[in-house]
């Protein structure tokens, strides 16, 4: 238990350390202590507060072949949209009624939103709603690109990094994409001021306590605002339909070791970690996790954004199903707020 010790005092280990950490995942003492910990930090920096994210799926369309994901480009399969700014900008409406401060635009990366259509989303957002914040999620762009985005007004921005591991990276895409690229994206993003987002699956092909160790030294290295961590969950239609999903209890582990190191980190409990636990959340808030996404998209089109099998669309997790999402947020000791929720900069 050591090395748990050594976790809460100093908030970050060396690599093999994180290794011998990550043998106590199924230690229930260990488990109680690092949650007890998180909790406690979580709880320094943002009281019971939990933010919530309106979750707008813009387009499903892809040109990257992510072995993992449901919406990769070369899923015949997959039913094909993408809304236009006018359907992006009911979204909005309809959550700001329903008290949401936080925008978050994610799509494949699809060819058809070029920066001068993705300028004049984010322009017309910020115009109509000042007041509120907007995250893109979109993947790998220039620094060009986001720089455009940015001064358009974007905030925030989400990337995960998916595996810090190049060899764990080339298992889970194809050649066509590299590990250095998605790093310099999110450096870049740093650099030009937005509150970022990295993470990883739990539990994806390949993964090892090393490479999730070597995720671990990442995350502590980059300093972003926000992490997003999830279980693997396979497609049917993917290179990995048959692979086995994540497990629930690691993914509330690592979220617990993810907030002793990042202590201000806006942790989501995610819509991935919900679909394979009923009460997936509300665990994932009392790990030390203090945001949740709701879905905002038109619910015509929520079936189509499918990432991995059975993502749930419809119940708590969704924008209509707010006031039960409410009462399970309370139900973890914690108070969903209608607030920008930014990255607290106070020490
Ligand atoms: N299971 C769980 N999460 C997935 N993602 C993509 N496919 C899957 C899957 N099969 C996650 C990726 C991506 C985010 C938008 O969704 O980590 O970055």
């Amino acid at each position: 238990m050591d090395v748990i010790n050594r976790l809460i005092r100093d908030g970050s280990l060396t690599k093999e350390e994180y290794v011998e950490l990550l043998g106590y995942a199924g230690d229930i003492g260990a488990v109680k202590l690092l949650k007890e910990e998180a909790v406690r930090l979580r709880r320094k920096y943002y009281g019971d507060d939990v933010y919530l994210r309106g979750l707008i799926e813009f387009t499903n369309y892809c040109r990257n072949n992510c072995y993992y994901c449901g919406i990769r480009g070369e899923n015949a399969k997959a039913q094909r949209y993408r809304l236009a700014k006018d359907e992006i900008l009911s979204c909005c409406a309809e959550g700001h009624r329903l008290g949401f401060r936080t925008f978050v635009l994610q799509g494949g990366e699809d060819p058809y939103y070029t920066d001068d259509r993705m300028e004049e989303i984010v322009h017309a957002i910020k115009t109509a709603y000042p007041n509120c914040a907007l995250t893109l999620s979109i993947g790998e762009r220039t620094y060009e690109s986001y720089q455009r985005f940015r001064l358009a007004g974007a905030d925030r921005y989400l990337l995960r990094h998916e595996t810090a591991n190049e060899e764990h990276y080339r298992r889970l895409h194809p050649s066509s994409m590299s590990l250095t690229v998605r790093k310099r994206c999110l450096y870049d993003l740093k650099a030009l001021g937005y509150q970022v987002g990295a993470g990883f699956m739990v539990g994806s092909p390949g993964q090892t306590k090393e490479t999730l160790a070597e995720d671990l030294v990442f995350l502590k290295e980059l300093n972003p605002e926000m992490v997003g961590i999830g279980p693997f969950i396979p497609h049917h239609d993917t290179v990995f339909a048959d692979e086995p999903a994540g497990s629930v209890d690691l993914t509330l582990f690592l979220l617990s070791v993810v907030r002793i190191l990042l202590p201000k980190v806006l942790l989501p409990a995610t819509t991935a970690l919900g679909t394979l636990d009923e009460n997936g959340r509300e665990k994932g808030l009392l790990a030390g996790a203090n945001v949740v996404m709701p879905n905002l998209s038109p619910v015509g089109k929520r079936k189509q954004y499918e990432l991995y099998d059975n993502k749930i669309c419809t119940g708590e997790e969704a924008a209509e199903g707010l006031e039960e999402l409410k009462r399970r947020i309370e139900a973890a000791g914690c108070r969903a707020v209608s607030a920008r929720g930014d990255y607290c900069k106070s020490s």
